[in-house]
């Protein structure tokens, strides 16, 4: 992100940083909104459920540089703290995912800096979500700066599993006793077999409609 120049400008570095960052969640909330729109009005169905977006608080990214050996300057913090700016996809089956994602990288005016995969590949915490990082331009009175936005995809499910995780986190301070920690991991499983399950139903209804449709048109 370019913006050292404009951020080192003085008293206002923070809000300029922050107005950027909130710019950037509106840019990336609007797009999502509208592949949303347009694949309904195409295939009358909507992939995303609901977004939910959130800029870091400042305690956060303090305590995120401190735990990373940073110093806590605005400078830092736009350099290493990718996530200030986050967007939460919340979709019914875990294609839609993969969808939204190949839709995400076609935009020509985002560029995808990072993907992690923990659907494919998930943490060891049994944590499952499509992560992507990309830079959107703002366009200010003088001049362009890309700012970046981490965009996670979920399913209901993976989300509801992910939200009571991060409580469980939060109450132990990151060690939970032995019998939480597997019993989260238990229903990491129980939650990729549900996605598993729902996404084929939703396939066999699809299926079926499709056949009634070609039925009537004759
Ligand atoms: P953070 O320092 O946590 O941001 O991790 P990172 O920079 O290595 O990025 P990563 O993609 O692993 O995680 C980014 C975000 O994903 C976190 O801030 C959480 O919102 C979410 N996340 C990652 N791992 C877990 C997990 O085990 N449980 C839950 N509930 N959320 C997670
Ligand atoms: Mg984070």
């Amino acid at each position: 992100m370019e913006v050292s120049g404009k951020l080192n400008e003085g008293a206002a570095s923070w809000e300029t940083v922050i107005f950027l960052y909130n710019s950037a969640l509106k840019e990336v909330g609007t797009k999502l909104e509208i592949l949303n729109d347009e694949f309904c009005h195409i295939h009358r169905y909507n992939p995303i459920e609901y977004i939910k977006s959130r800029i870091k608080t400042p305690e956060s990214i303090v305590k995120k540089l401190k735990r990373n050996g940073y110093e806590s300057t605005i400078d830092n913090m736009v350099k290493h703290v990718n996530d200030i700016a986050g967007i939460r996809v919340v979709c019914s089956f875990t294609s839609d995912i993969y969808r939204l994602a190949e839709m995400i990288g076609k935009q020509n005016d985002l560029t995808v800096v990072s993907v992690k995969d923990y659907i494919k590949n998930p943490k060891e915490s049994g944590y499952k979500s499509y992560h992507m990082l990309v830079t959107v331009p703002i366009f200010l009175t003088d001049g362009v700066v890309d700012t970046r936005v981490e965009i996670q995809i979920r399913t209901i499910a993976m989300d509801f599993w992910a939200s009571l995780e991060h409580k469980i986190y939060y109450k132990f301070e990151g060690h939970a006793p032995e019998y939480i920690s597997r019993d989260l991991q238990e229903c990491a499983g129980i939650v990729s077999k549900l996605d598993a399950k729902m996404l084929s139903l939703n396939e066999a209804i699809l299926r079926a409609r499709e056949e009634e449709e070609t039925q009537g048109s004759f």
